[in-house]
């Protein structure tokens, strides 16, 4: 394999475009194809790209046997099936977010990374902006004490996405407000505890403002959910997730708070992550702001994505990983369908 490893982006939209800036910006990297079924958002790629190879067909692109390295940028019901043939063409894969739509697909995915040896990442970037890395950092200096309990949201007000019209439709996305933007928070929180194995959740899930969308669209999934998940040792997260919802609008915004023996880690705020410690009886404390790294977002994801095809890493977030993920989200769903809290089984 060359040093440099040529990229090809699977899927143009929002997602694929921000891929193929990391990847610019990572360095060892060229973006050398994309695929997309929509002409229009080839041309917008190659014009940013020009010299890339496009394709119609993520087929086309996993054919290519020069690519090294592909971004899996489709919609969800598509994640697993290409990510799998992207492996048993060659080919190192970082699949977007959620890994897949349930656990038994994100299962297939991690035995087909073994079996072909090959890194599978998933495109969680929150792990990889500046505060949320800040805030790992403090935590892994032990400047939190033992961080046993986060709360993650994602609470839009009003938002919910149509994208090329799946995001809305179970049998391609899987899930609504909680797969799509609940993942993110939390995959972050989970991070930040240490990523201890969850053992149990227990959710609820909405769907209230199907009256928001245009009348000929059909919406089967949440657009709100709310959860709780227990850990091995004792852990905890709290969940909120919300593509709709009446809500004070500055309430509108993402909340990722730790909360440790010694300290509390407020992720998001205007100072960008901040430290609060040293506590007095009234409750009291001195809040101490932290500081990112200069390599944030995509490029950091992509430079991690390099260093564990180099095998100078391993994936901080990989196929392993991405089946928890799953256990997490599709113990949600099944403790809201049933109004039980769910076991999570191990592997
Ligand atoms: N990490 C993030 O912040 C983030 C943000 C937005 C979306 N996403 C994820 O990215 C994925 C794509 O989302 P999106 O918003 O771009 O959706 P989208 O509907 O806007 O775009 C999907 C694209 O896939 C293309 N496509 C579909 N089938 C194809 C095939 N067989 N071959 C080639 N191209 C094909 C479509 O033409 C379309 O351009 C989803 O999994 C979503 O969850 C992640």
């Amino acid at each position: 394999m060359s040093q440099q490893l040529r990229a090809g982006i699977i899927g143009g939209g929002w997602p694929g475009q921000q891929h193929a800036k990391g990847y610019a910006a990572a360095g060892g990297f060229k973006v050398a194809a994309i695929a997309d079924l929509i002409p229009s958002r080839r041309e917008k790629f190659l014009s940013e790209y020009p010299g890339a190879k496009q394709f119609a067909d993520a087929a086309e692109l996993l054919a290519d046997g020069e690519i090294d390295v592909v971004s899996v940028c489709l919609p969800n019901y598509l994640h697993a099936a290409t990510t799998i043939a992207a492996l048993k063409a060659g080919k190192h894969v970082m699949c977007e977010k959620p890994p897949a739509m349930n656990v038994k697909e994100a299962k297939q995915i991690e035995k087909a990374a073994a079996k072909a040896n090959k890194i599978v990442m998933y495109s969680v970037q929150r792990r990889f902006g500046g505060p949320e890395q800040a805030a790992k950092q403090a935590i892994e200096k032990g400047y939190a004490g033992d961080a046993y309990h986060a709360r993650g949201t994602w609470m839009r007000t009003r938002g919910i996405p149509i994208g090329t019209g799946w995001f809305i439709d179970k049998s391609r996305a899987g899930g609504g407000a909680l797969i799509d933007i609940g993942v993110h928070l939390l995959d972050l929180a989970w991070f930040l505890l240490g990523q201890p194995r969850p053992i149990g959740a227990y959710g609820v899930t909405h769907q209230r403002f199907a009256h928001t969308l245009e009348e000929n669209k059909k919406i089967d999934v949440d657009d709100a959910a709310f959860a709780m998940i227990r850990f091995e040792g004792g852990k905890s997260l709290e969940l909120a997730a919300s593509w709709a919802i009446n809500q004070s609008p500055q309430q509108q915004g993402t909340i990722c708070r730790v909360y440790g023996e010694k300290a509390a880690i407020e992720v998001y705020t205007p100072e960008g992550a901040v430290l609060y410690r040293n506590f007095d009886a009234k409750g009291d404390a001195k809040p101490h702001p932290l500081k990112p790294p200069k390599l944030v977002s995509h490029a950091a994801l992509m430079r991690h994505f390099r260093e564990c095809i180099l095998g100078k890493a391993t994936p901080i977030i990989g196929a392993k990983e991405g089946v928890q993920l799953m256990q997490m989200i599709e113990a949600i769903y099944k403790s809201s369908e049933s109004g039980k809290s769910v076991e999570i089984k191990n592997n």
